[in-house]
C-alpha cells in the first residue's frame, strides 16, 4: 500500500513508519516537526515537512494513496487545559482538514491515533470500547471529536475508518543501528521521567496523589510496548472495512501503580529513584486499564512484550544511547 503517515517524526509515528516499511509498504511522512525529530524518520520514507492543515497539497487525487495513518497531534493533557485553543485547532481542525483532503483524493482507508483519555473516569474496569466516553480533559475531547467525524465519514462516504485508542505507550524500538524511543519536550510521561531521575538528570520524581483507592494509593495505568502498539496499525490497515468506523482499545489489560513502575525502574537501572508526593492532578482517574478483547479477537492482535521489566528495559537502553550521544 502507499500510505501517508502524519506525525511520522514523532515517537509512535517513527516506529509505525519503520514497521510499515519493513512490511513492504511505501510511506510518505507528513510532519511539521513541532515536536518531532527529522532523524527519527526512516530514510526509506519520503519526508514532507508540512502541517496536516495543508495535507491537500500532498494528498492529491493523482498521488494514489491507499491509506492514511494519522498520528500527528499535540498530546499533553495538562497543557490542553490551559491552552485549549491550540488543541482544538491542531488536533480537531487539523484532522478535519486532513480528512477532507483524504475524501477529495478518494483515499479508502484511515487509521487514527485516539486515546484512553476519551473515556474520562471509567465506571467499570477493564475499559471496553462500549464504555461511555466523557473526557475529563480538552486533549481527550479533541480526539473524541475526530472519532465522531470518522464515524460520519464512514457512513456518508464509505471510508474504512479505524480509531485505535491507546493506553500508556512506552518502551523503545531497538534494532542494530536503529533506536526509536520517547523524546517529548517537556516530558510528561512517567517512565521516561523516572529514567531521567535514575540517570541523575532530575532530582526526584513527583507522584501526584498517594491516597487513591488502589493497592498503594498511587494511580494505576496500563502500559503497552511501542512495538506491540505499532503492529496493531498494520493489522488495522489490513482489516479496515469500507463504510465502517471500527474502534479498538490497545493496552495490556494489566494495570501497574505508579509506585510499581518506579520500583521496576529502580530494578532495571540499578539506580535510586527518589520520589516526592504531590497533590492529585485534577482530572486524573484512579485507574485506567484496557480491555483489549476486541483487538485480540477482531484484529488477531496479541501483545508480544506485555511485561513491565521489558518495557522499562527497552526505554532505558534507548535513553542511555541518547545520554552517550550527548542528546539527553
Ligand atoms: N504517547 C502516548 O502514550 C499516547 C497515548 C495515547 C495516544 N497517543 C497519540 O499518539 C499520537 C502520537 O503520539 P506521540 O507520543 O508519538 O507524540 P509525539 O509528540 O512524539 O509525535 C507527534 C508528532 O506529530 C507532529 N505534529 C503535531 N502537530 C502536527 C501538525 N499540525 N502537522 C504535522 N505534524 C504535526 C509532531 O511534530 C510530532 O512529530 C498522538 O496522536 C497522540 O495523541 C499517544
Amino acid at each position: 500500500m502507499k500510505l501517508l503517515v502524519t506525525g511520522g517524526a514523532g515517537y509512535i509515528g517513527s516506529v509505525v513508519t519503520r514497521m510499515l516499511l519493513d512490511a513492504g509498504h511505501q510511506v510518505v511522512v507528513l510532519d511539521d516537526l513541532r515536536t518531532g525529530y527529522p532523524e527519527a524518520v526512516a530514510p526509506e520514507a519520503t519526508f514532507v515537512q508540512a502541517s496536516i492543515h495543508d495535507a491537500a497539497e500532498v494528498l492529491t487525487p493523482e498521488a494514489g494513496f491507499d491509506g492514511v495513518v494519522h498520528l500527528a497531534a499535540l498530546i499533553a493533557a495538562g497543557e490542553s487545559m490551559v491552552k485549549p485553543e491550540l488543541y482544538w485547532a491542531n488536533n480537531t481542525v487539523g484532522s478535519l482538514a486532513l480528512l477532507d483532503a483524504a475524501r477529495i483524493a478518494g483515499v479508502p482507508r484511515f487509521v487514527f491515533s485516539s486515546t484512553a483519555a476519551v473515556y474520562g473516569n471509567p465506571t467499570s474496569l477493564p475499559i471496553a470500547e462500549t464504555a461511555h466516553t466523557l473526557p475529563t480533559n480538552t486533549y481527550g475531547a479533541t480526539k473524541l471529536a475526530v472519532d465522531f467525524a470518522l464515524a460520519s465519514m464512514a457512513t456518508a462516504h464509505g471510508l474504512a475508518a479505524v480509531s485505535l485508542r491507546y493506553f500508556n505507550v512506552a518502551g523503545a524500538y531497538l534494532r542494530p543501528g536503529i533506536a526509536l524511543g520517547e523524546r517529548h519536550e517537556p516530558e510528561t510521561h512517567l517512565i521516561p521521567i523516572a529514567l531521567q531521575v535514575a540517570a541523575g538528570r532530575r532530582e526526584k520524581l513527583q507522584l501526584f496523589g498517594d491516597d487513591y483507592p488502589t493497592l498503594d494509593g498511587t494511580c494505576v495505568r496500563d502500559y503497552i510496548h511501542i512495538e506491540d502498539l505499532a503492529r496493531a496499525h498494520l493489522l488495522a490497515l489490513e482489516t479496515a472495512r469500507p463504510g465502517e468506523h471500527r474502534v479498538f482499545n490497545l493496552g495490556n489489560g494489566n494495570g501497574f501503580t505508579n509506585l510499581q513502575v518506579v520500583e521496576a525502574v529502580r530494578e532495571v537501572t540499578g539506580h535510586p529513584v527518589p520520589t516526592e508526593t504531590a497533590p492529585r492532578r485534577s482530572g486524573d482517574p484512579a485507574e485506567l486499564v484496557a480491555s483489549s478483547d476486541r483487538a485480540r479477537t477482531e484484529l488477531g492482535w496479541t501483545p508480544a512484550k506485555p511485561g513491565l521489566p521489558e518495557i522499562v528495559s527497552d526505554a532505558w537502553t534507548f535513553y542511555q544511547a541518547r545520554l552517550q550521544d550527548g542528546q539527553a
